[in-house]
């Protein structure tokens, strides 16, 4: 079985050679002269020179094929009869008539081998992206064709499914369902879809950026490295441009675009003004237009900053530098004397990345209860002005507690963003608890971004699950609530909508069993 090539055409197809086509009879392969209509659009450039697409007129009918040739060409694809073809796109014809009439025209099997035999759902689906759908095996020998999606899927492979051997992985579907270990065996392929989704999300396109997040999270559960392309058919989240991405990273070490990406200085200026504490993408985005490249351009510029901007610039070469697990541990002790001094018997627990079992983060999160319900109202303004006393706080914003379930229950539109009494804050933390290397003489303490969280006993559960993420591990928990069970999660309830009640819990391993799911502990969830 021959892996086919890229349709972003990094492979010079056409020194291949595929010869033969010249055998078919001319007079099935009349192609329709260049757009003479106006409509659609004259051709233009070839965008695409390495893929030629052959438009079998068998059940197309002539008139159709010249007005799909026309729009082919309009949309820079090459379409014509030449011993060029690589892809060869069929529409009505099963996988047993594309191959009677491949036969027909006497075409040697090798040369058939190596053409893409599609639907026309390939064609067309091509067109609408601008680009060719990657196209991931071919072999008619084994009447077989695997595409990116199962909607590519060609004509063969719909005869044939049942002759496919099982997939390589089985992979659930939401995050929430599978287990992701922090270390995983695949990082040359996450890093790369990663940097594309940070990149996307720079451009404020959430949807592409979930999908390339998405597509990394399922090759973290996998329980070895890829090898081969082949080996990931049938998983989910995996749409074309990703797999177009690891296929070509499999192939040649590295990807175009993620390396151009990289590179980009559009890509370099936002994750720099992002990595300001207090900026997020919409201003970074604005100083981008208005000429902003690094932080320091900030410095002698007329730009305004608020408070945390200001101090995240001021702190910006400490908050860009990792939290050791070590750092995260000498904050939890200040944090736990700051809330013993005020509310004895209060408890403080590490959540976010640490509580997964990362080594390393970009902030220290913690959330705080106390046994008795109500103890814990107004307990975070006395923690701040502990601590702020200590002169431990470089920085802080408390926000109020605003979570009313009479008020934020099912009739109000969930909210993602949770209500909790929360402080954002920058700590300053003396050197003793820091690692040494990275502290020099002159300055004997280290910024570190802490965030403070106060929930009610009643909600920890809920708390402590919505805090010790992933990111998208948690959003994958509230979309398999909401579409599977009907129910609606956020940090501080379970709403189920069909008997229109609160679930009450009072662990992790209770709402994952309310929701149907077996439980994930916190070390698996790097999804
Ligand atoms: P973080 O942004 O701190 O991520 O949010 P992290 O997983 O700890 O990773 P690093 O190392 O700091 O970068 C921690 C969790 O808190 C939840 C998110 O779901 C995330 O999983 N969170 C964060 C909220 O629920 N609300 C927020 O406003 C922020
Ligand atoms: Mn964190």
């Amino acid at each position: 079985m021959r892996t086919a090539d890229l349709g972003g055409n990094r492979v010079p197809r056409r020194s291949r050679g595929v010869r033969g086509l010249a055998m078919v009879p001319l007079k099935r392969r009349r192609v329709a002269p260049s757009a003479s209509s106006g409509h659609p659009s004259p051709p233009r450039t070839p965008q695409h020179p390495d893929v030629v697409i052959f438009l079998n007129e068998r059940k197309m009918g002539a008139s159709r094929r010249a007005f799909l040739t026309r729009l082919g060409r309009s949309k820079g694809f090459v379409v014509e009869e030449s011993d060029s073809v690589t892809h060869i796109v069929s529409e009505h014809n099963s996988g047993e008539e594309v191959q009677a009439w491949l036969e027909s025209q006497s075409i040697p099997k090798g040369i058939v081998d190596s053409v893409h035999l599609l639907d026309i759902s390939w064609f067309t689906e091509s067109m609408g992206s601008g680009e060719p759908i990657m196209v991931l095996i071919t072999s008619i020998s084994n009447l077989l064709e695997i595409c990116s999606e199962i909607r590519f899927c060609s004509l063969l492979q719909v005869n044939d499914k049942l002759r496919l051997d099982p997939p390589e992985f089985t992979v659930k579907n939401y995050a929430c369902q599978r287990r992701t270990p922090l270390k995983h065996n695949n990082t040359h392929l996450t890093h790369a879809l990663e940097l594309l989704a940070e990149s996307a999300a720079f451009g404020e396109n959430e949807g592409r950026s979930v999908a390339f997040t998405r597509a990394a999270s399922v090759l973290k559960t996998l329980p070895r490295s890829v090898q081969r392309i082949e080996e990931l058919r049938g998983l989910p989240c995996l749409g074309e441009h990703s797999l177009r991405v690891i296929k070509e990273i499999l192939e040649y070490g590295a990807s175009q675009e993620v390396e151009s990406t990289r590179q980009s200085e559009q890509y370099q200026a936002m994750k720099a003004l992002t990595g300001i504490f207090g900026v997020g993408v919409k201003t970074a985005d604005r100083w981008y237009r208005e000429g902003v490249r690094r932080p320091s351009d900030l410095m002698d510029s007329e730009q305004k900053l608020n408070q945390a901007q200001q101090a995240g610039l001021q702190h910006y070469k400490d908050l860009n530098t990792c939290v050791s697990k070590a750092e995260a541990d000498a904050i939890g002790v200040i944090v736990d004397q700051a809330v013993q001094a005020v509310l004895p018997g209060a408890q403080i627990t590490l959540t976010g990345g640490f509580r997964r079992g990362k080594e390393s983060g970009h902030d220290v999160d913690f959330l705080i209860t106390h046994p008795e319900e109500g103890k814990e109202e107004g307990l975070m303004p006395k923690v701040v002005n502990w601590l702020d006393t200590q002169g431990l706080l470089l920085y802080q914003k408390t926000t109020r507690n605003s979570y009313l379930e009479s008020k934020d229950g099912p009739a109000r539109p969930p909210s993602n963003m949770d209500r909790f009494e929360r402080c954002f804050s920058i700590f300053k933390l003396e050197s003793q608890s820091c690692s040494p290397p990275e502290r020099e003489k002159s300055h004997q303490w280290k910024a570190v971004r802490v965030d403070l969280v106060v929930s009610p006993f009643s909600q920890f559960a809920f708390a402590v699950l919505g805090w010790t993420g992933s990111k998208l591990f948690e959003r994958d928990l509230r979309r398999y609530a909401g579409q599977v069970k009907n129910m609606s999660l956020n940090s501080h309830s379970l709403f189920d909508s069909h008997q229109r009640c609160f679930l009450r819990a009072t662990s992790e391993e209770e709402i994952f069993s309310l929701l149907g799911l077996e439980y994930i502990p916190a070390c698996d969830r790097n999804a």
